[in-house]
């Protein structure tokens, strides 16, 4: 069978109870195809590292990560390592700038209608809701030089036009997809929209941005239509009317898409169910590597209690194999059977739910299945009852 070799890094706290939940899909995935192989190495990262081996992330898992297909993350992080230095992050940080992983890509998604309570939003805003924030991830004030002194502390947040250009074709491509996953009719806009969030009346870097993005727009992307935003004002419109973003992508830079995609979680009512891909190529150009890990962090507050949702980590694993091995049915695949799992029209009133929806599914309940012999979704959601 053909090869396809996955770095597992679980990290810390949440991490490897949603990591374990995610494996089991992959491994229905690879049940379901005798011709693949998915070939797993798993190693330490984050706090977990720093303990064993004092850095966050060591050089021989650096090299197994370009050395490998992709990467599939847990999170990190805890108040264990308070304080330290390198701290349990900068793992993830070099891990994405090592991989040059510059595209990190994150849904957010209405998945299932009678998931609407678990949003804080009022339904009849926020039922529907599909866009996906891409957020330029080797950049920006994450990566410049920093100085450190007790009274005063400094990030550089510098880009390059070329920064933004790359990350530009990756929005575009993303808002094609989205644009053609609509059936016709209604609210389908002429052309996919890409939304660029920029502070460009305050930041240098952010007319930088807003310039180069129209630029290349202008140039090389005349399907496509482009809207700005200010970043302060997109964070409001995203809470107020999260639809108005249907189908298109969020264009933004490194810090903006970090906070932006936390409040995707507002808008869902969790951060559970959030996943994303740092890809180091554009989507839709062939096969690229990249990082798979949920949007939210290791969830001290709630680890090591069985309560973690292991959605997003589950998802991660959808978009690892549509972006990197090109599975997509394999993909689309998993989302159903998520779906299927969260919809409590599927499960006679009773959707399998952990508590972060309502629920009071334990994390390996919900499609941490008996593994059945296919992914298609109905047998694995009947598997689940078996
Ligand atoms: P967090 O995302 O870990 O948690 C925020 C809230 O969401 C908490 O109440 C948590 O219980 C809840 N939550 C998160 N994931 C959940 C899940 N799968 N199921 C149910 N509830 C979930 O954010 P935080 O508490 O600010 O950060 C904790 C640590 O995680 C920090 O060290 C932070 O730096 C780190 N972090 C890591 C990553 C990553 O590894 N990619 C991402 C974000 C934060
Ligand atoms: C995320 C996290 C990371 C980030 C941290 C843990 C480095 O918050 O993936 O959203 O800020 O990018
Ligand atoms: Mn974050």
């Amino acid at each position: 069978p053909k090869t396809l070799r996955i770095l597992v890094l679980p990290g810390d706290h949440v991490g490897p109870e949603i990591m374990a939940e995610a494996l089991k899909v992959l491994d229905v995935v690879e049940q379901s195809r005798p011709d693949l192989r998915f070939q797993r190495d798993t190693d330490l990262v984050g706090g977990c590292s720093i303990d064993k081996h004092g850095v966050p992330v060591t050089d021989v898992v650096l090299e197994k990560a370009l050395d490998s297909d992709a990467v599939l993350f847990g999170s990190i992080g805890g108040p264990e390592w308070a304080g330290a230095q390198p701290t349990p992050e900068s793992g993830l940080l070099e891990l994405r700038r090592k991989l040059n992983a510059f595209a990190n890509l994150r849904p957010c998604e209405i998945l299932v209608p009678s998931l609407v309570g678990a949003s804080p939003i009022r339904p009849e805003l926020v039922a529907g809701t599909k866009f996906i924030v891409v957020r330029e991830n080797c950049g920006g004030a994450y990566f410049g030089e920093k100085r450190e002194e007790t009274d005063q502390a400094s990030d550089l947040w510098v880009y390059s036009r070329s920064e933004v250009e790359r990350l530009a074709q990756v929005s575009a491509a993303v808002a094609r997809m989205l644009h053609a996953s609509i059936a016709g009719g209604g609210d389908k806009s002429p052309k996919p929209v890409v939304w660029s969030a920029d502070k460009a009346n305050v930041l240098a870097s952010g007319r930088l941005w807003r310039r180069a993005t129209s630029d290349i727009f202008q140039r090389e992307i005349p399907d496509v239509e482009l809207r700005h935003q200010l970043a302060d004002s997109m964070a409001m419109l995203m809470v107020k009317n999260p639809r108005q973003f249907n189908h298109s992508a969020i264009h933004t830079d490194n810090t903006f898409g970090d906070i932006l995609s936390d409040i995707s979680g507002g808008i869902t009512g969790t951060l559970g169910v959030l996943p994303s891909a740092s890809l180091a190529g554009v989507p839709g150009d062939g096969s690229c590597k990249g990082i798979y890990e949920p949007v939210h962090g290791s969830a001290p507050d709630i680890s090591g209690k069985g309560l973690a949702n292991p959605v997003a980590q589950i998802l991660s694993v959808a978009m690892m194999l549509r972006y990197s091995f090109l599975l997509e049915e394999e993909a689309a695949a998993i989302e159903q059977a998520v779906i299927k799992v969260l919809d409590s029209k599927d499960n006679g009133g009773l959707a399998i739910r952990t508590g972060d929806l309502g629920g009071k599914a334990r994390c390996s309940e919900q499609l941490g299945l008996p593994i059945p012999s296919s992914i298609e979704p109905l047998k694995v959601f009947a598997a689940y009852h078996s």
